[in-house]
């Protein structure tokens, strides 16, 4: 910068800082740990509201009355199976290959079977909406049910969002307690300001492509462990570590080697990420139920080594530290954790999407070239 003005050689490594949009969707202080959706602390969601309300919160701008609320809940529930020829291209893809490859590629299917490139139509882009959050539950589900040659479950309609998809994954009626607990991470996972799949999905939004091409964009980018990966890997690290007291050992020897620690440090927050403090309590709470979760003792021994270690670079756990350990008590399969990362996200993406359709231009950054010029054509006979 200079008096002000973006000199257009000014580089930010990964963007930091740069603003990419103008956002009334979220607030981030990531100094003092706060988090808002449209204006509204979390802390006071996750005690007060359901997913889906939040959900319609942050994607229409404010709290829906009783009556929008039961209209959105019940289109939501009413849309939540998928046709069968989508179980039959799910069947197709690798057994083996990971549940969020499959989410990303059923997505992008699906705007083929429910065109909805008429983004300038409100209704159209309502359905799809309910439509994408309806149907990725189902999906996640159906995946993981095929990939081991057993039937995918049939959405239940009078069950609510959270108990109808632990229902889906195992065949068995839902415990209300944990489904209520699932409600909750999935308030907590979203929305999240400016995120890098946020982002992916605001680049491919700004194109006019559909919202599926959009959430299917931003699923591939929540993939990577930097990012909504971090929480599979945070407990595969804990079961690799296995014993409260290998916990020093492993922690230090992984900073000594300058690897990170999954699950701890944000681009944003430089103190406590506020969704990891309701997650770890969660937890807490779920060990004193149940007295059999061991991964967190680990977990929480990881926290006071790293925080000894880290603490000048203020590094400290965030949502995808404790999110593992409670899906892993709820008997969800480790390589799903990113995909319900994704159910909720879904939220944020398309409160993004809205917004950035109401006030479009492409993005189309800059790079600074530091290649060569005027080089020469080598031929083919002469390249070593
Ligand atoms: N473990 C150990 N050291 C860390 C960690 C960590 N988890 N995170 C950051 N650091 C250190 C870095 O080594 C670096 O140290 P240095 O200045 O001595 O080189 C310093 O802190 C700054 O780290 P950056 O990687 O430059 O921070 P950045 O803002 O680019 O990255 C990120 C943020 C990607 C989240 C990083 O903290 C990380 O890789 N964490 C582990 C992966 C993870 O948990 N991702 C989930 C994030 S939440 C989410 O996306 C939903």
């Amino acid at each position: 910068m200079q008096n002000g003005e973006m000199i257009m050689t000014d580089f930010f490594a990964g963007l930091e800082g740069v603003p990419a949009s103008k956002s009334g969707v979220s607030f981030i202080d990531g100094e003092k740990g706060i988090l808002e959706y449209r204006g509204i602390r979390i802390e006071e969601l996750v005690k007060k509201s359901s997913f889906i309300e939040v959900a319609y919160l942050l994607i229409f701008g404010k709290l829906p009355t009783k009556r929008q609320l039961d209209k959105f809940d019940s289109d939501i529930r009413f849309h939540r199976r998928i046709k069968y020829r989508i179980v039959d291209l799910m069947k197709t893809l690798p057994e083996r290959g990971h549940p969020m490859d499959a989410l990303q590629a059923t997505v992008a299917a699906l705007g083929m079977f429910y065109p909805a490139k008429e983004i300038s139509d409100e209704e159209t882009n309502y359905w799809s909406i309910v439509r994408l959050i309806a149907k990725l539950p189902t999906i996640v589900a159906a995946f993981a049910r095929m990939r081991y040659g057993d039937e995918a479950v049939r959405p239940r309609d009078d069950l609510n969002h959270t108990e109808n998809f632990l229902y889906m994954l195992t065949e068995t009626p839902p415990d209300p307690y944990m489904a209520k607990v699932l409600d909750t991470s999935l308030i907590l996972h979203a929305e999240h300001t400016m995120n890098a799949s946020t982002f992916s999905g605001l680049v491919t939004a700004s194109t006019l492509a559909d919202p599926y091409t959009v959430v299917s964009s931003a699923i591939g980018t929540l993939t990577g462990p930097l990012h909504g990966g971090a929480n599979e890997r945070t407990v595969e690290m804990l079961r690799e570590i296995g014993d409260v007291g290998k916990v020093k050992d492993y922690i230090e020897e992984k900073l000594k080697k300058k690897e990170k620690i999954m699950g701890m440090g944000h681009r944003v927050y430089k103190t406590y990420d506020p969704r990891a403090r309701v997650l770890k309590d969660i937890a807490n709470k779920m060990q004193k139920r149940y007295k059999d979760i061991t991964l967190l003792e680990i977990a929480e021994r990881i926290e006071k080594v790293s925080s000894e270690n880290l603490k000048e670079k203020k590094i400290y756990p965030n949502v995808d530290f404790y999110s593992g350990i409670i899906y892993d008590r709820m008997g969800i399969e480790t390589d799903l954790f990113t995909c319900v990362f994704a159910m909720s996200r879904v939220a944020g993406w398309l409160a993004h999407w809205l917004e950035q359709l109401s006030n479009n231009r492409i993005f189309r950054p800059s790079a600074i070239y530091v290649g060569k010029h005027n080089l020469n054509y080598k031929p083919l006979k002469n390249r070593r």
